[in-house]
């Protein structure tokens, strides 16, 4: 593998913690693109939406998707609107993307309480059950158009999730 496997999905569908946990298992070193933002640009993402927008916070994640993949082979873990950029898409499609996809039901209950707070996109209108609908009925063909592969995210842990894909990564074609 020349750049790093890449796990996209929807917020909630557990990139970060499958990520850190599919790292240790491939012993790889992980990253996380809105951790790496927010410690680059020295604000939350919730912040960087807040104070700088939406745009100029979707122009500093293409430039580091892209460094970070042509910096080698690893895992990342990215934020669920990585693929909205056609020039991502084309970047998720030379590395090996993988879809954590889960339903709008286990999404929206996982991100409940401080989750929330964390994600300025799930404050528009209808609710977060409504905003989550929306966003996976635009993205979800997005997801599929650049991934190697989908995985089921909304059964088992991260550990489990995680196995799946090792199991799917390593086997012979
Ligand atoms: C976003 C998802 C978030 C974060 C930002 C925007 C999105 O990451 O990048 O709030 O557009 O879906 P997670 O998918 O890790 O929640």
């Amino acid at each position: 593998m020349k750049g790093p496997v890449v796990l996209i999905g929807m917020m909630g569908s557990g990139k970060t913690s499958v990520g850190g946990a599919l790292a240790r298992l491939l012993a790889l070193p992980w990253a996380d693109l809105d951790q790496a933002l927010e410690r680059r640009f020295k604000r939350s993402v919730a912040k960087q939406f807040e104070l700088d927008g939406e745009a100029l916070f979707r122009r500093r994640e293409r430039d580091l998707l892209r460094e970070i993949c042509g910096a080698g082979p690893g895992v990342l873990s990215t934020g669920g609107g990585v693929v909205l950029d056609p020039l991502n898409r084309a970047i998720l499609r030379k590395n090996t993307a993988v879809y954590l996809s889960a339903s709008t039901a286990v999404l929206s209950r996982r991100l409940g309480g401080a989750q929330a707070a964390q994600r300025p996109l799930l404050r528009g209108a209808g609710g977060r059950e409504a905003v989550l609908r929306r966003l996976a009925a635009g993205r979800g063909p997005l997801y599929r158009s650049c991934a190697a592969f989908t995985v089921l995210a909304s059964k088992g842990g991260p550990a489990d999730v995680a196995r799946r894909i090792a199991e799917r990564l390593l086997k012979p074609c």
